[in-house]
């Protein structure tokens, strides 16, 4: 059941979408979010009685849902490689109020998991992709992977029904840039939807650099020039992608512009961490717990009050306040892989 009255934060944003991280694990080693040299075999990652339990994510979502939340997006880590991701995704998807769920996943373990998933109850999906390139691909998931599997999953997905399915693509000069047409042949008129991403100075251990960014704008003008496009209107208001569509009508794609058009303004995310703090800002130092609420004993009416509070004094608006060329290198920020992007 959701509140009638949202919940608004300083700048009058509501409380709607909760980003879930479900593990802090993952079977990649994106340089971009864990780089191997930090991750490594010997990385101690949280330990079971630390991070949330099935019941604690049911019952938080529940809470959150309660206060306003209408979309949850199920993220990492790879939310995949939690064991019970299935009975998650089945409970979630008949939490009363809410009206959208989807998931956020590397593509590696999909092609086996994705029919049990929509079975769950899972309608769409999001898988991210940033080079068809063997080679370019293994070094940015930084295992030596090739994409022969995740393209498997992205077609077990189509097969399956989900719809829609979007790609994301982190585009990184210097790196991948050929992905950008790559990606737009690849899967014109599949019906499935890549989203270019700005290159971000999300977390302290990317080595970001203005320098490797590729604004939107450059995206845009790169495949309008092969193919034609036409900008479309949101989907709903806040949507983090801008969308275009071919001229030809061979489907559609979107950018993701947090680094040249930052989009605080709408922004109605809380991210909840696999050990279940409360993180308004994906640029935030960090969260604030509530498991430990949980564990505490507080019942749900105290917990959605310490949400409520936490929610009403929000004044983050990192991408808005970053300067254009430089991130904001002295503040502490938490990591990609807590927080699931
Ligand atoms: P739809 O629900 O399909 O519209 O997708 P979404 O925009 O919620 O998608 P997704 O989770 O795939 O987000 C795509 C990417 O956009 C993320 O991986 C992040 O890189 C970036 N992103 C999403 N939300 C935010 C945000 O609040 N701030 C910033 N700076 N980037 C974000
Ligand atoms: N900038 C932009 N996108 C990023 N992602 C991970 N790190 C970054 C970054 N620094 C993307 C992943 C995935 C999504 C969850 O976030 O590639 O698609
Ligand atoms: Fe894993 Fe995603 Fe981070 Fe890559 S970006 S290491 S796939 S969590
Ligand atoms: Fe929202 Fe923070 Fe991203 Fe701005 S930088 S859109 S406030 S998560």
């Amino acid at each position: 059941m959701n509140s009638q009255t949202p919940i608004l934060d300083h700048f009058q944003r509501p409380l709607r979408d909760l980003r879930l991280s479900v593990t802090d694990k993952c079977n990649f080693r994106c340089p971009y979010c864990m780089p191997k040299e930090v991750f490594g075999d010997e990385h101690k990652f949280s330990p079971k009685s630390e991070i949330l339990s099935f019941e604690e994510i049911i019952r938080l979502c529940g809470i959150f849902v309660a206060g306003g939340v209408e979309k949850i997006r199920v993220t990492g880590g790879e939310p995949l490689i939690r064991k019970d991701i299935t009975e998650l995704i089945a409970v979630l998807s008949r939490l009363d109020g809410l009206k959208d769920l989807s998931l956020t996943t590397n593509g590696w373990l999909l092609a086996e998991k994705v029919e049990d998933l929509r079975r769950a109850g899972l309608k769409r999906i999001t898988v991210s992709l940033d080079s068809l390139d063997n080679e370019v691909f293994g070094r940015m998931n930084g295992q030596g992977h090739g994409v022969g599997r995740v393209l498997e999953g992205i077609e077990a997905a189509r097969r399956a029904g989900l719809s829609p399915i979007k790609i994301n693509v982190v585009i990184r000069r210097g790196e991948n840039l050929k992905s950008i047409l790559d990606i737009a042949e690849h899967f014109r008129g599949t019906g499935i939807i890549p989203r270019y991403i700005e290159f971000m100075d999300v977390g302290t251990r990317n080595d970001w650099n203005m320098s490797q960014v590729v604004p939107s704008a450059e995206v845009v003008e790169t495949i309008a020039a092969r193919w034609p496009l036409e900008p479309l209107v949101p989907n709903y208001s806040g949507e983090v992608a801008s969308r275009y569509r071919y001229a030809d009508g061979q489907g559609e794609i979107g950018v993701i512009s947090s680094i040249s058009s930052p989009f605080c303004r709408s922004c109605t995310r809380a991210r909840l961490t696999t050990s279940g703090q409360l993180v308004k800002c994906l640029f935030a130092p960090g969260g604030t717990s509530l498991r430990d609420m949980l564990r505490a004993g507080a019942d749900d009416k105290e917990i959605l009050r310490a949400i409520t509070d936490l929610w009403t004094g929000r004044q983050d608006r990192y991408s808005e306040e970053r300067t254009s060329n430089t991130p904001l290198k002295e503040r502490p920020k938490i990591e990609m892989y807590q927080v699931g992007g």
